[in-house]
């Protein structure tokens, strides 16, 4: 379904006929014209932006500012669990770290990221397969807020250029070094609106996946003990939670004509819920699909998706994941779970609001 030509994203004309909730919503105005909710030269034409942002290359720079961002984290997580405290891991790390990351990425000040937080977090109910209408006034309060911070961020860089993605977008040029015009002529809005995307969809999915990386290999028998032993396996460790307990089950196509699909027709237009998560246990693609097995070599994970959709922010979010485990593995060799943790409510998204861990 991911790949196939058949299946279309929801886009605006879809959300203006069959969710008549979304008219006149900020958030509705903002999902189905960003990267997520366009199809064909409409999504092309922002997506190659972003992906030349993000490029091989950018990302590897960003490296040495995660070891520094992570070391960090780390010295406020050990404090907190010193003389055997527990320690919430997700609020001390996992959700301190990509917010930085991702802050760093775009050039918003230390000092606003505690509050972005907040906003993004209201804007992630937009991923919710069915929004109920307080889904939807969070959205709206906050993609509207995201919007104005990122509005008055790009005035300031317009007048005041720095070396990140809001000041590459105000210029219209590109931060690798190559200095070319991008030439998409994106309007102000526009480019507002990549920037909110980017930080919402950076974070909270980036946060899930350190979170539950941790809880699995802490809770799966002999895990922690053997990414000890063999800390190059730290990459496919990340692989495999994220097909066991990924931070994105599921995600929405539209039926771009009448088509087929495992035997069931489908009118043009039909709405699918494609779960990612059950394609992660379904036996016929992974052998003994419960178990979490590090280094399993069955199957495709498509816990960033596939097809044009595929997530831009993979690259940065698995270098996210290996700084931080090579990091804890070095300084937190007998790391426990410390009790049950709290899980976020919703079905779009899978993470942690509470992740008690000792060292
Ligand atoms: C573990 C972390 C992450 C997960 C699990 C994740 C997951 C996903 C998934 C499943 C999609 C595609 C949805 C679909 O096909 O309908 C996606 C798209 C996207 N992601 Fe991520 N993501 C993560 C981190 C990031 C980061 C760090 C960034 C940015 C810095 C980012 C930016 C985006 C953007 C802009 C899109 C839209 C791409 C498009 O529609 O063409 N993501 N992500």
């Amino acid at each position: 379904m991911l790949t196939s030509p058949d299946f279309l994203v929801p886009d605006r004309e879809w959300c203006e006929r069959r969710i008549p909730d979304g008219a006149g919503r900020p958030a509705a105005d903002f999902f189905y014209s960003s990267m997520l909710g366009t199809n064909h030269g409409a999504h092309d034409r922002l997506r190659r932006l972003v992906v030349r942002e993000l490029s091989a290359r950018r990302v590897a720079a960003l490296g040495l500012r995660v070891e520094e961002t992570v070391a960090g984290l780390l010295d406020d997580f050990a404090e907190a669990a010193a003389d055997g405290a527990d320690a919430d891991f997700q609020d001390l790390v996992a959700l301190p770290l990509p917010v930085a990351v991702v802050g760093d990425l775009i050039g918003v000040p230390a000092a606003d990221r505690l509050r972005l937080r907040q906003l993004g977090d209201d804007a992630g109910r937009l991923l919710e397969p069915v929004r109920s209408p307080e889904d939807w006034a969070r959205a709206d309060r906050g993609v509207s807020g995201l919007r104005e911070y990122f509005t008055a961020l790009l005035r300031e860089r317009r007048a005041r250029p720095a070396d990140d993605l809001a000041s590459a977008l105000a210029r219209g040029q590109r931060t690798d070094g190559a200095g070319e015009s991008d030439g998409a002529g994106l309007t102000e809005g526009e480019l507002v609106d990549i920037l909110v995307l980017v930080f919402a969809a950076g974070f909270e999915t980036t946060a899930g996946l350190l979170g539950q990386a941790v809880h699995a290999l802490l809770t799966q028998p002999g895990q922690w003990a053997l990414l000890r032993r063999r800390p190059d396996l730290v990459p496919a460790a990340l692989e495999e939670s994220l097909r066991w307990d990924g931070p994105v089950p599921m995600t929405e196509r539209i039926a771009a004509r009448p088509t087929e699909l495992g035997g069931l027709p489908l009118p043009a237009g039909a709405s699918v819920i494609t779960v990612m998560a059950a394609a992660h246990r379904d036996p016929e693609w992974f052998a003994d699909p419960d178990a979490f097995v590090v280094g399993r070599v069955d199957g495709r994970v498509l816990g960033f998706s596939a097809g044009v959709h595929y997530c831009v922010g993979a690259a940065l979010a698995r270098l996210e994941g290996a700084v931080l485990l090579r990091a804890m593995l070095r300084r937190f060799p007998e790391l426990r779970a410390a009790g049950p943790p709290g899980r976020r409510t919703g079905d779009g998204l899978r993470g942690f609001t509470r992740l008690p861990l000792t060292v």
